[in-house]
C-alpha cells in the first residue's frame, strides 16, 4: 500500500486540455470509478470542446474555481511545461491526490518547494513518465530486479527527438530559461536509466552541449553527459532534440545498453521495426493537427514520406481512441487511488531529483567543469 487516502469514487479535475490532457480525460470517462469530471484550460473554447466531447460535469478557464468543487479529490496537471507550478500549488493546498505531467517545474526552487509541500501534506503525487509502462521496459526492470545480469556497472543511453518537438516546446514557452533538451525531453530517458539502476546516488557529472540549431532561442541542440554514481556505476548519455523534420522517427527514439557483472541487456527503441513509405506527406510530431501546427511554427514543410510508425512513445490514436502506455499509466493511477496498489509510477520525489540532475547536467555543460554533486541533491540550490 502506498496511499493512506484511498477513495471509493474519484472526482477528477483535469487542468490543461492539450493532446495529453485530452487523452487522459478520455480514459477518465471510460473508468467506472471516476464519477465526476471537471475540465479547465485557460483557452475556454478548448475546455468547452473537451467537456462536450467527454460529457464532463463542469468546465472553466479558472483552475482555482474548479478545485473548489467538493466533488474533486484528484487532479491531473497537463498544462505546458512552464505552467505546472501554480495549479500544483492550488491542488496541494486542497490536499488533493496528484498526477503531474513532467517536469514537476522547470525551476529548481519551485520544484523543491512543491516537493516539500507535497511531503508535508502527505499527498500521494505521481508524475507522467509514461515510458515506464511499456512492456519492454517493465520486462527489463524485472530481469534487473531478479539479478539476471548481476550488478549493473555501466549504462549507455542515446535519445533522439525530431526537432518538430523542440520547435513546439520552445514555441509554447515565453521564457526559455531551462527549456533545454535535457529538462524537457532527455528527462524521460534519464528517468528510465535511473529507474533501471534503482536507488543509487549520483556523485559527479561531466557534460557538453551543442547549439548550432537552437542556440538562437537560448536553448541547446544536443547534450552529452557522463555521470558517475556511488558504487562506481557509470552512465553515459547523449540526448538530442535536433534530428531534422525529415528523420523518419517523428517523435522519440532511444537506445539503451546495460552492462552487468553477469550479463548485459541491449534495448533498441528507435522504432525501425514498423516503417511506412507513402506518396502522401507524413507529418512529424504528436499533435493531432500536426500539419497546421508546423505551419504555425514556421518550420519548413519538406517532403516527408517515410515514417517510423510507433515513435510516439506514449501511444497513438486508432479508430478514434488512444492506445499505448498512456492508457495503462492512467488506468493504473486510478487503480492506485482506489486500492492503494503499488504501481511503477514515477513519484514526485523521483521527478524532483530527475530535474535536479538535468539542471546539473546543463550547468556542467555550461561551466565546462566536472560538477561534484552534494550528498543531498537539494543542496544543489546554491549552484543555480
Ligand atoms: N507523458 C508523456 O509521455 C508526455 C508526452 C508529451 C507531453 N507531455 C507533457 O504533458 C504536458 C502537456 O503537453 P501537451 O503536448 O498536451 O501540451 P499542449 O500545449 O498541447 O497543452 C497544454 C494546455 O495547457 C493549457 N494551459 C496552460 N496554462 C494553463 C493554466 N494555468 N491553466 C489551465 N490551462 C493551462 C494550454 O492552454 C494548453 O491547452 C507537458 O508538461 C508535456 O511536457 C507528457
Amino acid at each position: 500500500m502506498c496511499n493512506n487516502n484511498l477513495k471509493t469514487k474519484i472526482g477528477l479535475a483535469i487542468i490543461g486540455c492539450g493532446d495529453i490532457g485530452r487523452a487522459r480525460a478520455q480514459f477518465a470517462r471510460m473508468y467506472p470509478a471516476v464519477e465526476w469530471i471537471g475540465i479547465c484550460d485557460i483557452n475556454l473554447e478548448l475546455a468547452k470542446s473537451l467537456a462536450d466531447e467527454i460529457q464532463a460535469d463542469f468546465f472553466t478557464s479558472d483552475a482555482s474555481e474548479l478545485l473548489s468543487f467538493p466533488e474533486v479529490n484528484a487532479v491531473i496537471i497537463a498544462t505546458n511545461e512552464t505552467a505546472h507550478y501554480t495549479p500544483v500549488l492550488l491542488a496541494i493546498e486542497r490536499n488533493l491526490s496528484l498526477f503531474i505531467e513532467k517536469p514537476l517545474a522547470v525551476d529548481f526552487y519551485q520544484s523543491k518547494e512543491l516537493l516539500n509541500k507535497i511531503i508535508s501534506a502527505e499527498i500521494d503525487a505521481v508524475m507522467g513518465y509514461t515510458q515506464r509502462f511499456r512492456q519492454r521496459f517493465l520486462v527489463v526492470k524485472e530481469k534487473l530486479v531478479n539479478n539476471q545480469i548481476g550488478a549493473v556497472t555501466s549504462i549507455s543511453a542515446r535519445g533522439l527527438l525530431n526537432r518538430t518537438i523542440a520547435n513546439m516546446v520552445l514555441s509554447r514557452a515565453n521564457d526559455h530559461t531551462n527549456i533545454t533538451p535535457m529538462v524537457t525531453s532527455g528527462t524521460h530517458m534519464l528517468d528510465m536509466c535511473l529507474w533501471l539502476i534503482g536507488e543509487c546516488k549520483p556523485r559527479n557529472i561531466f557534460a557538453r552541449s551543442t547549439d548550432k540549431v537552437f542556440g538562437f532561442s537560448g536553448s541547446k541542440d544536443t547534450t552529452t553527459a557522463i555521470i558517475e554514481f556511488e558504487n562506481d556505476i557509470l552512465l553515459s548519455m547523449n540526448h538530442s532534440w535536433a534530428a531534422p523534420e525529415n528523420w523518419p522517427g517523428g517523435v522519440y527514439g532511444m537506445q539503451i545498453g546495460l552492462i552487468g557483472t553477469d550479463g548485459m541487456i541491449e534495448i533498441d527503441d528507435m522504432h525501425k521495426d514498423v516503417i511506412l513509405a507513402s506518396n502522401h506527406y507524413q507529418p512529424p510530431g504528436y499533435k493531432h493537427n500536426s500539419t497546421t501546427t508546423n505551419e504555425k511554427l514556421g518550420t519548413s514543410l519538406r517532403s516527408r514520406n517515410v515514417d517510423f510508425l510507433t515513435s510516439i512513445p506514449f501511444g497513438q490514436r486508432s479508430q478514434s481512441e488512444m492506445w499505448g502506455p498512456i492508457r495503462e499509466e492512467t488506468f493504473s493511477w486510478f487503480h492506485r487511488l482506489i486500492t492503494g496498489a503499488k504501481t511503477p509510477h514515477t513519484t514526485a520525489r523521483e521527478g524532483h531529483e530527475n530535474l535536479a540532475i538535468c539542471l546539473a547536467i546543463d550547468l556542467a555543460a555550461k561551466t565546462g567543469r566536472i560538477l561534484e554533486l552534494p550528498e543531498n541533491l537539494n543542496d544543489l540550490e546554491s549552484y543555480f
